[in-house]
């Protein structure tokens, strides 16, 4: 199976776009990210490759520090739990979408609400949260962002998911990791 083969390549891996938080903002995101990803269903996400090499998880983990750090750094007021619990969940919806499958429609429009009921089923979330997840993919789907938690979670999912697209790239086949046959 496709995902499995993905998911041998994935030891070594480039990584996603990680920036280095300082101790305390580790802490500090640490209190807010450990309740979710203490949660084995949300770790579930491991499994699924999101782009090139890396995980679901790790690309959300990615976007959540990214966007937690401009809000730190840039001293933007937002509601940071939500924030960080919001990027966390933005992308769970706990399928390889590289394969068709049985699933309708199109990923890129679908996954947010697939993300959301996955979400809804097991944590209580509140509207920014909601909101966070269902705007994610903007201005692919037609609905805006309503928060600047939403804007600054949709502009670091594309950050990382740039990075991770060109920079994250499996090894073709037939090539070793440095790209020589
Ligand atoms: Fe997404
Ligand atoms: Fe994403």
């Amino acid at each position: 199976m496709r995902m499995q083969q993905r998911k041998q390549s994935l030891p070594g891996r480039a990584k996603s776009l990680r920036l280095k938080l300082t101790e305390q903002e580790q802490e500090l995101f640490r209190q807010h990210a450990e309740p979710l990803l203490a949660h084995p269903q949300v770790l579930e996400m491991e499994q699924f490759v999101q782009h090139g090499s890396v995980s679901c998880l790790e690309h959300s983990i990615a976007v959540a520090e990214l966007s937690f750090l401009v809000c730190r750094r840039l001293g933007v007021r937002a509601d940071v739990p939500s924030l960080v619990r919001g990027a966390l969940l933005h992308d769970f919806f706990l399928y390889d979408w590289h394969e068709k499958q049985d699933r309708t429609g199109l990923h890129g429009f679908t996954h947010p609400y697939t993300a959301l009921k996955n979400a809804e089923r097991l944590f209580s979330l509140n509207d920014l949260e909601r909101d966070i997840i269902v705007k994610h993919m903007w201005p692919l789907t037609w609905k805006r962002p309503r928060y600047r938690e939403s804007v600054l979670v949709c502009m670091a999912d594309k950050c990382c998911s740039l990075w991770e697209t060109f920079f994250c790239r499996l090894p073709q086949k037939g090539k070793n990791s440095i790209g020589i046959e």
